[in-house]
């Protein structure tokens, strides 16, 4: 009685914490939305840019010449024309025409078309590090847009409740995600809510991307497991292979499955880890980063120990280290990158996803540098920032193709 008489004190005069907070957070998110809205209206579709001839045949390896000449033949897909007269393609008619070089040289049709072969297993690459920021998010819609530019069959796959991939896929979480519409539905326990993976994989805007959004609700999958686990003594070894399990129902369907993580070790991002047939993961050069990974790792390693002890095996094409948000002119950057390599070798990839101003400008719309229209953001800039995330993009295609036994 005394202690209710005291709150009721203290709340009359001073607001208690609690309802400062919800109050601060109800002004934020407000706050927050009206940005949003300002910089990405709601209704506003995302769609995806043209491409100029040059750039379709350097995408392709049709010559500049042979798309001019079947153009103006009216042969393949119809470019539409800017007012400048210049012929551009949708990502739809540059598959097109890889479908067409494939089928007219059949000799050549892995160069025109490059998605795998029989024999050649679905790639599942995680891209993990549960130190936030470290560029998870952003590597892995480069590598998608990369992927599918380039004729592969992509499936993304947002398992982070913050689910900042499916924002840039135009998918925002808020309002476009409904309920049992994210990963759980597929990996939830019971099964009258359960859902067929392929039930919730979405088209988007981008020609070649499937998606699979994310929102809080795969938090859910965190919450439920160690229930079930404390319920069955037997389930031990379900929880990590679901994700697994589920992701080979679409098998056929794509080449290559990114899995972007959330930042944190629970159970969601151990099933990632245990589904994926490959890992890169991503770190900023600095020393409360490398810290910070260097925790993960050992987390990580302990966690594989116990998978092991439940007989699952983890059998991986490759583990790489992606230095990201790397700064060459920053003297401790280069400092620790040197370490890095000092310690792992090869098995940090030579190319590193540089600090750029056009990475950041286009994340901020949405966007993936691939996305950015010239005149959009300085010309150099951008250039050095496209040449940065191609050579990135193309190492990570190299062990894809490693994997697959390609020459
Ligand atoms: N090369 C880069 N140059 C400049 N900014 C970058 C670069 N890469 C990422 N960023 C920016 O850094 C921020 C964090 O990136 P991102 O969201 O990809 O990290 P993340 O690891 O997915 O984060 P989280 O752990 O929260 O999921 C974003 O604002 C992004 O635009
Ligand atoms: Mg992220």
């Amino acid at each position: 009685m005394a202690i209710a008489n005291r709150v009721e004190t203290v709340v009359t005069t001073k607001e208690d914490a609690g309802s400062k907070i919800l109050r601060h957070a109800t002004i934020l998110s407000g706050q927050l939305q009206q940005l949003r809205t300002r910089m990405y209206p709601p209704k506003s579709e995302k769609t995806l840019r043209q491409f100029l001839t040059n750039e379709v045949s350097k995408l392709t390896s049709i010559p500049d010449s042979t798309l001019k000449l079947m153009s103006s033949e009216g042969r393949g897909p119809v470019p539409s024309r800017l007012e400048n007269n210049h012929r551009v393609y949708t990502l739809e008619q540059i598959n097109e025409l890889r479908e067409l070089f494939a089928k007219q040289k059949p000799a050549e049709a892995l160069r025109f078309l490059p998605r795998r072969r029989e024999g050649e297993h679905l790639q599942v690459l995680a891209i993990a590090n549960f130190k936030g920021g470290s560029a998870k998010t952003t590597t892995c819609v480069h590598l998608a847009h990369h992927l599918a530019l380039h004729g592969y069959r992509v499936l993304a796959l947002d398992l982070d409740p913050q689910a900042s991939l499916s924002a840039m896929f135009g998918a925002q979480p808020e309002i476009d995600i409904g309920a049992n519409e994210t990963i759980y539905a597929a990996l939830r326990y019971d099964d009258n809510e359960r859902r067929p993976i392929r039930d919730i994989i979405r088209k988007t805007y981008f020609d070649g991307i499937d998606l699979i959004p994310g929102n809080l609700e795969v938090m859910e999958y965190e919450h439920e497991t160690p229930r079930v686990l404390a319920q069955k003594s037997t389930a031990g070894a379900i929880f990590f292979e679901r994700l697994k399990l589920v992701l080979a129902e679409v098998e056929d369907d794509y080449d290559v499955v990114i899995l972007d993580t959330p930042p944190s070790l629970g159970f969601l991002t151990l099933s990632a880890i245990y589904a994926a047939t490959s890992m890169i993961i991503t770190v900023h050069p600095a020393m409360l980063d490398v810290a910070s990974m260097s925790q993960f790792l050992l987390m990580m390693g302990d966690l594989i120990s116990v998978l092991n002890e439940n007989g699952a095996q983890l059998d991986q094409d490759f583990i790489r280290y992606l230095v990201t948000r790397h700064d060459p002119n920053d003297a401790p950057q280069s400092q620790i990158v040197a370490m890095l390599r000092h310690l792992f070798g090869s098995d940090v990839l030579l190319p590193t996803a540089i600090e750029s101003t056009a990475v950041e400008a286009a994340g901020l719309a949405k966007r993936s540098v691939y996305e950015l229209e010239m005149g959009q953001i300085g010309r150099d800039t951008h250039k050095r920032a496209r040449e940065a995330v191609e050579a990135v993009n193309e190492a990570i295609i190299r062990l894809l193709s490693d994997s697959w036994g390609r020459a």
